[in-house]
């Protein structure tokens, strides 16, 4: 009943009463410690399902997604300035499962982001669970890299940085960014995984370059990766997408797409980092909804697991589903031997 009434809702306000609902829940999680106890995370986590960047971009509610049984969450993304009055943003639902948002990263700042994850730690919880901040520099400034680190170094497990995939020929020169705010971090990052989040992309020159200057800089892993920016949408041809326009005398399509037509893509990214980087953690995030796309990615090389648009459309029902199945695929190793 509540859930159809949500679903008429806008999509960032269902969003936002959803958020409501979960942190305020007091129930047990109802979905299995499956036992991934793993070394990949600074804390042992009990299962590889974690929820990814976006979905509570002011650290508002981890001891919520403790609950509902995720194996770590990635808050932010954060500034160190409050962005668009805090307010995290537009979407709209595209058919059964996808998403586009406006790609705004609304955020309320740094200090609110802080306080909130600092009463967390205060509380009680978190001993088996992971909190990672994903931190952002609208203009890539690295110093504000440094705040950000030097700021949240003792309230996470881990740091992402996010990178866009530069689409030029001057691929080294546009990566300068992300290794410049790479470097800022490792410092501040006091020996803690420092992760990058890379946006798909289907060059391979991109990913080598990117592997190769990002874990020189002191990364030690990729998320890969992210929603697809409408700059990108020639990566889904043949799929037309209600792109949002802005206006005025030349209207663009602006946002960025998450769905399931975005799986295959990053799925692809995830296969090319493995191979490029053997020893690197990664965690794969586009398109997750089923235990086929757990298997697909894990057997790609991916570490661990993240979801977004699945629990925004699909509710706790679907963050239930994946991590029993998340219990039942087991290692990559087993899987590998049941596919022979
Ligand atoms: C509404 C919305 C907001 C998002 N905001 C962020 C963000 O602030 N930072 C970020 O790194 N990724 C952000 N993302 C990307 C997600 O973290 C995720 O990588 C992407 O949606 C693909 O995963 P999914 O298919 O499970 O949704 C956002 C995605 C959505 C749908």
């Amino acid at each position: 009943m509540l859930s159809k009434l949500i679903d008429r809702l806008p999509a960032a306000s269902a969003r936002k009463l959803n958020l409501l609902l979960l942190s305020r829940s007091r129930s047990e999680p109802a979905a299995p410690r499956t036992g991934h106890i793993n070394h990949i995370l600074p804390r042992l986590i009990p299962n590889r399902i974690g929820l990814a960047a976006g979905f509570d971009p002011s650290a508002q509610a981890p001891a919520a997604w403790q609950r509902l049984g995720f194996g770590f969450a990635e808050l932010g993304s954060v500034t160190v300035n409050a962005k668009n009055s805090g307010k995290a943003g537009r979407e709209w639902r595209v058919g059964e499962r996808g998403l586009i948002h406006s790609g705004e990263f609304g955020n309320p700042g740094l200090t609110v982001f802080a306080e909130n994850l600092k009463a967390f730690r205060d509380s009680d919880g978190g001993s088996d669970f992971c909190v990672g901040a994903n931190i952002l520099s609208p203009d890539g400034r690295g110093n504000e890299i440094r705040m950000l680190g030097q700021a949240l170094v003792d309230l996470v497990d881990y740091f992402t940085v996010n990178a866009s995939c530069p689409n030029t020929a001057m691929v080294q020169t546009a990566l300068s960014g992300p290794i410049r705010e790479i470097k800022a971090l490792v410092g501040p990052a006091e020996g803690k995984p420092v992760f990058v989040k890379i946006e798909p992309t289907v060059r391979l020159d991109v990913l080598e370059a990117m592997v190769e200057s990002f874990l020189l800089a002191g990364a030690t892993g990729f998320v890969a990766g992210s929603s697809l920016s409408s700059h990108s949408r020639d990566l889904l041809p043949g799929i037309t997408l209600p792109w949002p326009v802005r206006g005025g005398p030349h209207p663009v399509k602006f946002g960025a797409f998450s769905g399931p037509e975005l799986r295959d893509i990053n799925l692809a990214m995830v296969a090319t980092l493995r191979r490029l980087a053997p020893d690197a953690t990664i965690i794969a995030s586009g398109g997750i909804y089923e235990k086929s796309d757990l298997e697909d990615y894990l057997g790609a090389g991916a570490d661990l697991f993240q979801i977004h648009t699945a629990l925004a459309r699909g509710g706790r029902e679907a963050v239930e589903r994946l991590i029993y199945a998340d219990g039942e695929i087991g290692t990559r190793a087993q899987l590998m031997q049941a596919a022979e």
